[in-house]
């Protein structure tokens, strides 16, 4: 369980302290699929890097199973179970997908576990296995290596922001999938996850409603989101923010409904 209390990061902007994050508290209860979503600009990513230890809350302290890991580094809170994919990640030159995955791990991850964690964010495992982790891979494609090392990580608390940011929409029903079997397999962990997506969101145990820095709503699904839906922060999946349906590719499933691979791998 991770528990957030009166949490405030400031930021010194000139000679002036802007408020970034507001006296937030809130707690992930273990067994739970929390989604934060929120207007952009409101401050859902501070949150997920004050959560990873990337940044160091001004005020307030944070807790994961009672024990404070306020001062903790990123090392010691990944070392205790938590895990976090950026809405942006890095690129790692002159490391390979699968060393990646077995960092991530932490353990020794056989060629065919990593193709399975691969095939599930829907690459071509052959083709990416080997692909050094740098500027050749697109934003898309590196997005979903991070959210392979995540789920290969399978830790107390993984936190996913913006998964399905510069992912197309074959890959994204693919990942659909992956939030789902995540939350049904939930075992002594928590998943925490930031999106506008209504699919994300329809899978939420419980809504948090991030604006301005402030916990504008949070609660049970069916409570927060009929309020959502509508807005930029439950943005359908074949939808643009124009309201114009966009045109939806025919995604080729197999006799369960699954989408099948693209590519012969
Ligand atoms: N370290 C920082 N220094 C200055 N401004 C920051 C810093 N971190 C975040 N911000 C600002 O705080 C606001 C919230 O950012 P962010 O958490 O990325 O929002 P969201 O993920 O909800 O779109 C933005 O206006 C951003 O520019
Ligand atoms: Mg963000």
């Amino acid at each position: 369980m991770l528990e957030l209390k009166n949490i405030s990061f400031d930021v010194l902007e000139g000679h002036q302290e802007i408020g970034i994050i507001r006296d937030v508290s809130f707690t992930i209860p273990d067994n739970k699929f929390v989604v934060i979503t929120g207007p952009n600009g409101g401050g859902k990513s501070t949150l997920a890097r004050l959560i990873a230890g990337i940044e160091k809350p001004t005020s307030g302290s944070l807790f994961l199973d009672g024990e404070d890991i306020t001062d903790k580094s990123i090392t010691d809170r990944a070392r205790m179970g938590i895990s976090y994919a950026m809405q942006q990640p890095v690129r790692f030159k002159g490391i390979e997908v699968l060393d990646l995955l077995r960092l991530a791990a932490g353990k020794r991850v056989s060629v065919a576990d990593a193709c399975q964690y691969l095939s599930r964010v829907g690459l071509c495992a052959k083709d990416y296995i080997n692909r050094e982790v740098n500027a050749s891979l697109s934003g898309g494609e590196l997005k979903r290596i991070e959210i392979a090392t995540v789920l290969a990580r399978g830790t107390k608390l993984s936190v996913f922001d913006e998964p399905e940011a510069g992912i197309d929409l074959w890959s994204f029903q693919n990942l659909i999938q992956v939030f789902e079997q995540m939350r049904d397999s939930i075992k002594d962990s928590s998943i925490l996850i930031i999106s506008h997506q209504e699919r994300i969101l329809e899978i939420a145990d419980d809504i948090i409603v991030v604006a301005d820095g402030m916990i504008d709503r949070m609660g049970p699904r069916e409570e927060i989101l009929p309020s959502l839906i509508g807005t930029a922060s439950a943005v359908g999946t074949c939808v643009p923010f124009s309201g114009k349906p966009a045109s939806v590719p025919k995604i080729p499933t197999d006799e369960n409904g699954n989408p099948i691979p693209k590519k012969n791998c």
